[in-house]
């Protein structure tokens, strides 16, 4: 793979068992003196949303992430945000048998592990067996698309957050303490990953059963860099949002579902193509036939244009070079079209999900401009709309009324909450 991109998307959640016995024994050891703590009793705050400052950026960084206080006492840690991934996790001390480099001290566990017969346990493993090698803690192992991983047990773990309504909440969730990670083909600095999937097992799904905002994500990621993640609906009107039904039978990740690929014509190029949407890619993707589909066609959008393929820039598979090199995608902007995919959906009308030139290309170091779009078979993957292409636009995931929707928006300035203030 030339350039990277893909983060985060999980592809197995897989019970372990056997050979990290010795891991689990130390873990064991600190449970012993471990009691349940009585659950206090919460308000119910569900008019109301969680908000996070996002910083990073598509490129050069090539991730995003969200700051999040984490224990008590809280400690920051920076989570990479992705919807493609349902476990939160962070880098722990319990002892470390393996952790990456990170931008804050591992997190210490204390004697809160979750049980491996708790029903989140068993959620998490739900794909897979679970067995119960050691009943005081529930083991997880993530496996991620680009070869990165973690491995670790659940605590139940107070998570500090800040809501739309100037209150403060810290419930308890169950987090995994990961202290065995490999690091991705997108080697950087990581505390832990903040996963937003449809799993029971999600931060928000969690959130909701306590009574405390609604299972919707959203995010709004600026072109410019950073932006700002929630959860919760008071901070959209509904009325402005283009929704789409999330794929019933496809339900490991957020899909609306098969799409065709228009590119400028009315018949589409490529047809009944599987689409998900994740945060934790950072380029979009499509399969190999669609993809060849889209090449060709800008291939030929360009020819008697005064750009040049640059063969010489590695910074993606396909790259343009001009006269002068390119200092923004304004520049370039006139010499691109849009193309959409047009999701096919039980309801009446297709919904369309346009790729603007912003949506799929950047400007290199080098000046030249490149295609944010990758070729999923390469790498294995399906079709995914990666963080390139829902800039300057907010995503939302609807995981009660399991829809996804989009609109057009500011992604520089954190919007006011539309619930009244409690
Ligand atoms: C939550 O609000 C407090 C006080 O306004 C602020 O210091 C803190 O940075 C906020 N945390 C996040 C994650 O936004
Ligand atoms: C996409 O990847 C597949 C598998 O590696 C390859 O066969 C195909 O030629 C690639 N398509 C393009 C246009 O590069």
């Amino acid at each position: 793979m030339k350039g990277p991109g893909l983060r985060r998307l999980v592809l197995f959640l897989v019970c372990c068992w056997g050979f990290f016995a010795a891991d689990a024994a130390h873990i064991h050891a600190q449970q012993r003196a471990g009691r349940t703590k009585p659950v206090p009793l919460i308000m119910s705050r569900i008019g109301s949303s969680v908000l996070f400052p996002v910083y990073g950026n598509v490129y050069p960084k090539g991730f995003y992430y969200v700051p999040v206080n984490i224990g008590q006492p809280p400690k920051p840690y920076f989570l990479d945000l992705d919807t493609g991934s349902d476990l939160t996790w962070v880098q722990c001390d319990a002892p470390c048998i393996s952790c990456t480099q990170a931008y804050h001290p591992p997190y210490r566990p204390s004697d809160n592990l979750v049980k491996c017969k708790d029903p989140l346990c068993a959620a998490l493993h739900s794909s897979g067996p679970h067995r119960c090698e050691d009943p005081d803690q529930c083991d997880y192992e993530v496996e991620y698309a680009d070869g990165g991983s973690s491995l670790g047990v659940l605590v139940k773990e107070s998570v500090h957050l800040n809501l739309t309504d100037g209150n403060r909440i810290s419930p308890q969730v169950s987090i995994g303490c990961g202290y065995d990670q490999m690091p991705g083909l997108s080697n950087h600095y990581l505390d832990g990953v903040l996963g937003l999937g449809r799993g029971k097992i999600s931060i928000v799904s969690q959130l909701q059963s306590h009574g405390l905002v609604k299972n919707v994500v959203g995010h709004c990621l600026s072109s410019r860099g950073g932006g700002y993640l929630f959860f919760g609906d008071s901070l959209y009107d509904p009325a402005h949002v283009t929704w789409t039904p999330m794929s019933s039978e496809y339900t490991n990740h957020y899909s609306p579902g098969y799409a065709d690929l228009f590119l400028g014509d009315r018949t589409p190029a490529s047809r009944d193509q599987l689409v998900i949407f994740d945060s934790g890619s950072s380029y979009s993707y499509l399969k190999a036939q669609p993809y060849q589909a889209l090449v060709s066609w800008l291939k030929k959008e360009l020819s008697g244009r005064s750009l040049r393929e640059a063969a010489e820039d590695q910074t993606l598979p396909l790259c343009w070079k001009g006269k002068r090199p390119f200092k923004s995608l304004l520049e370039v902007k006139k010499y691109f079209k849009s193309f959409a995919l047009s999701f096919v959906d039980g309801w009446r009308a297709k919904t369309k999900f346009e790729f603007t030139p912003e949506s799929y290309l950047i400007i290199s170091l080098k000046g030249n401009v490149c295609l944010g779009v990758l070729n999923g078979t390469e790498v294995g993957v399906d079709n995914i709309i990666g963080d390139i292409s829902m800039q300057d636009k907010m995503v939302i995931y609807d995981n009660n009324k399991q829809v996804i929707g989009w609109m057009p928006a500011n992604c520089d300035r954190v919007p006011k909450s539309r619930s009244v203030k409690m």
